[in-house]
């Protein structure tokens, strides 16, 4: 057991896609803390709107334009020589919709950027794979319990989840492949996501629901939003050798709302 990292070895070499969102950012800097080699996927908005540090190799690529996508993979693959880390962040909800109203071109969108990407990650990724090495996606509670108006949304994640254990099966004892799934998180996510309109560490959200977003907050055992970095720990706890013997779960992250 090495109880002086919580997260990958020192030098580990990490492909990071949505790591300029507030969950992915946050993890990106303990991966950098943690000394790694970090090189960020994220749509061109993203880059603009929450620049990266020195140090992290920077990629515009948006991930519905799938051929590009691809070639990013491995193009940045054959500069590590092999990724230790690959972690699928990238994620959208772009409106609340009841099923009977749901809008299915936006239906397709969400599982394009949520689900369709995170496939492409693990098929064109696990061949770049270094042996011992993590796959991490990350979900949400919602994909587990859903609630009305998350509907495309939740079944993309519920999905995701199911992704995880198809390819755990898969890819082990090679790799590991986990997800995290969030519970709400203070991030840009809330009011339209990093990149397209949304304010970073959005804490006002909850106050601007009124008598909806004390309703959201008495759900939670913990009693508060999800601080990035409250996620990212458990993200990094999955990305390193100190989880080395778990493989094919979805670990809830959510103050204790989903339990299960
Ligand atoms: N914030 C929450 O309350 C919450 C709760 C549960 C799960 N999650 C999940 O956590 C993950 C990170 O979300 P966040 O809260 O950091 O939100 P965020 O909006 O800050 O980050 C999402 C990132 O995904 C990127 N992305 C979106 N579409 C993309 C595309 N087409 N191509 C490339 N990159 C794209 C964005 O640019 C952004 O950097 C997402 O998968 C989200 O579904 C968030």
């Amino acid at each position: 057991m090495d109880t002086t990292t919580l997260g990958p070895a020192k030098g580990a070499k990490a492909l990071v896609i949505g790591g300029c969102g507030g969950i992915g950012r946050a993890y990106v800097d303990g991966l950098l803390l943690a000394g790694c080699e970090v090189a960020v996927i994220d749509r061109p908005s993203a880059h603009q709107a929450a620049p990266l540090p020195p140090g992290v190799t920077v990629i515009a690529c948006d991930v519905t334009d799938e051929a590009a996508f691809t070639r990013a993979i491995a193009q940045q693959a054959a500069k590590f020589g092999a990724f230790d880390v690959l972690a699928h962040v990238a994620g959208i909800n772009p409106s609340q919709t009841r099923i009977a109203e749901l809008d299915l071109e936006e239906y397709e969108r969400v599982m394009q950027v949520n689900l369709r990407s995170a496939i492409v990650t693990a098929k064109e990724g696990l061949p770049h794979m270094a042996e011992g090495g993590a796959i991490l996606f990350v979900s949400s509670g919602l994909g587990a319990q859903p609630e009305p108006t998350f509907g495309s949304y939740a079944m993309s994640k519920a999905a995701l989840n199911s992704l995880v254990k198809t390819l755990a099966k898969e890819a082990a004892p090679k790799v590991r492949v986990n997800a995290v799934a969030p519970g709400l998180a203070a991030t840009a996510f809330l009011t339209g996501g990093t990149g397209a309109g949304g304010q970073a560490g959005s804490l006002g959200y909850i106050d601007d629901l009124g008598e909806l977003g004390a309703r959201l907050i008495a759900a939670i055992p913990m009693g508060r939003l999800a601080d990035p970095v409250d996620i990212a720990g458990p993200m990094l706890f999955l990305s390193g050798p100190n989880s080395a013997y778990m493989t094919g779960q979805t670990l809830f992250v959510g103050g204790g709302k989903v339990m299960l």
